[in-house]
């Protein structure tokens, strides 16, 4: 059977931010893992052919402005009408790396994974306040659970 594909669409602006990216791909490319292909692109460079190709998909973003960063925004606006469609119940986990909040940007993401009905299936992940290593073992379980899930054609 072809290898499933986990795309994770990731803004990582900073040091902390790029470790969340490796927690989340070190999570997904867990040994026991067997049949599942994790691919991370920054924003900027993913569109409607990457989502297309995915059997699932990790969002990653800071809160800026209270808001999700304009780079992973940049991606909806150009992906959310060519992949409406053809994408729906396509399961998807969300990571949020905010200095002080998080709620502007899930409130944001949940209305646009809403009208995508994508399938939300774990709890957005709100990494808030100062930095704490912990935020890796929560990324790192985020990705596992995820590419297990998809490992196991339980999503
Ligand atoms: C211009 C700017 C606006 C920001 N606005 C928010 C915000 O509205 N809410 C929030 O929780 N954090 C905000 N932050 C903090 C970022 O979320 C934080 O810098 C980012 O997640 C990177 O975290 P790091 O220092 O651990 O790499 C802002 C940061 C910048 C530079």
């Amino acid at each position: 059977m072809a290898a499933r594909q986990l795309l994770i669409v990731a803004h990582a602006p900073s040091p902390n931010t790029r470790t969340l990216v490796d927690a989340v791909l070190r999570g997904a490319r867990h040994p026991d893992i067997e049949n599942v292909t994790a691919r991370w692109l920054p924003p900027l460079d993913a569109g409607p052919e990457d989502v297309r190709r995915a059997d699932g998909i990790i969002l990653g973003t800071t809160e800026n402005l209270g808001y999700m960063s304009g780079a992973l925004k940049d991606f909806f606006d150009r992906s959310y009408y060519p992949v409406l469609e053809e994408k729906q119940g396509l399961p998807c986990a969300v990571y949020i790396r905010a200095g002080h909040d998080g709620t502007g940007t899930r409130r944001a993401l949940e209305g646009i994974l809403t009208g995508l009905r994508w399938r939300l299936v774990q709890d957005m992940l709100i990494c808030r306040g100062e930095w704490q290593d912990v935020f890796a073992e929560q990324c790192e379980q985020l990705g596992l659970a995820m590419a297990a899930g998809l490992d196991a054609g339980i999503y």
